[in-house]
C-alpha cells in the first residue's frame, strides 16, 4: 500500500495504527506504529511474528455464524493489513463503543447475547473482544437495529500475555474473557450482566 493512498489516521492501539484510504470509505489500513519501544519490538519479534497474517487466518476460520460480528480482514502483506471499515445504514462511519456513553438499543444487546452463546458453543475466547474502549464498534444496520462488530481480534492466547501461562487452559481463557465482558456490560448497558 503506497503512502499516497493513505488518508487520515482513524485510530491507534498499543502496537498498530489505522488509516483511512483515499476514495474507499469502507476500507482501512493497519500497520505497526513507528517508534515502538525496545520491549514492544522484542515481544513482536519473539511472540507475535506474522500478526497481520494470523488475524487474517483467524477471520477466515471463524464459524460462518460468527463472521457477521467480526470485521473482515480483506488482505495482508508483511507490513500491513487491509480491513473493512464498518459503515452504518446511512453510509456514515460506525463509531467505537467508547464513543457512546451508554448503548440504549435492545437489538444491540440481543446481538451481544447471541455472540456470547456462539463463543460458548464453539469454545472460542478472544480476550480483547469486549475490552472497554476501541475494539468493538457499534454498527447501525437501521435506526433501530444496531450490532457489535469486533475490529481487533489478534489476541487469542498466552502469546499475548506471556507472563500468564495459566492462559494455556481453556477454563482460564474463559474466566478472563468473562471478567472483561462483565465490565463492558456494566459500563455500556448500565446493568450488571446476569
Ligand atoms: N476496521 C476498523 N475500522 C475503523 N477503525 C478501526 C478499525 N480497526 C481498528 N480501528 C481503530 O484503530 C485502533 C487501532 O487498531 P487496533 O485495535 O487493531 O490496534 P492494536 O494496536 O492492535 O490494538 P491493541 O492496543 O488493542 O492491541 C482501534 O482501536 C480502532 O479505534
Ligand atoms: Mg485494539
Amino acid at each position: 500500500m503506497s503512502t499516497a493512498r493513505l488518508a487520515e489516521k482513524i485510530g491507534e492501539g498499543h502496537l498498530r495504527e489505522c488509516f483511512a484510504i483515499k476514495g474507499k470509505p469502507g476500507l482501512c489500513v493497519k500497520r505497526l506504529k513507528p517508534g515502538l519501544s525496545l520491549l514492544q519490538r522484542l515481544h513482536l519479534r519473539l511472540l507475535r511474528r506474522g500478526m497481520h497474517r494470523l488475524e487474517y487466518k483467524t477471520y477466515r476460520r471463524l464459524p460462518p455464524k460468527m463472521k457477521p460480528y467480526f470485521n473482515p480482514v480483506i488482505s495482508v502483506a508483511p507490513d500491513h493489513l487491509v480491513a473493512a471499515r464498518p459503515l452504518d445504514f446511512d453510509g456514515s462511519h460506525s463509531r467505537p463503543v467508547s464513543h457512546h456513553r451508554q448503548i440504549a438499543n435492545k437489538a444491540f444487546w440481543k446481538e451481544v447475547d447471541n455472540l456470547i452463546s456462539l463463543f460458548e458453543k464453539y469454545n472460542i475466547w478472544f480476550f480483547d473482544a469486549f475490552q472497554l474502549g476501541e475494539n468493538v464498534f457499534v454498527q447501525k444496520l437501521s435506526p433501530t437495529h444496531w450490532r457489535p462488530v469486533i475490529v481487533d481480534y489478534k489476541r487469542q492466547g498466552w502469546r499475548s500475555y506471556p507472563a500468564q501461562l495459566n492462559l494455556l487452559l481453556d477454563s482460564e481463557k474463559k474466566k478472563k474473557f468473562y471478567r472483561k465482558y462483565r465490565r463492558f456490560v456494566n459500563r455500556y448497558k448500565g446493568r450488571p450482566a446476569v
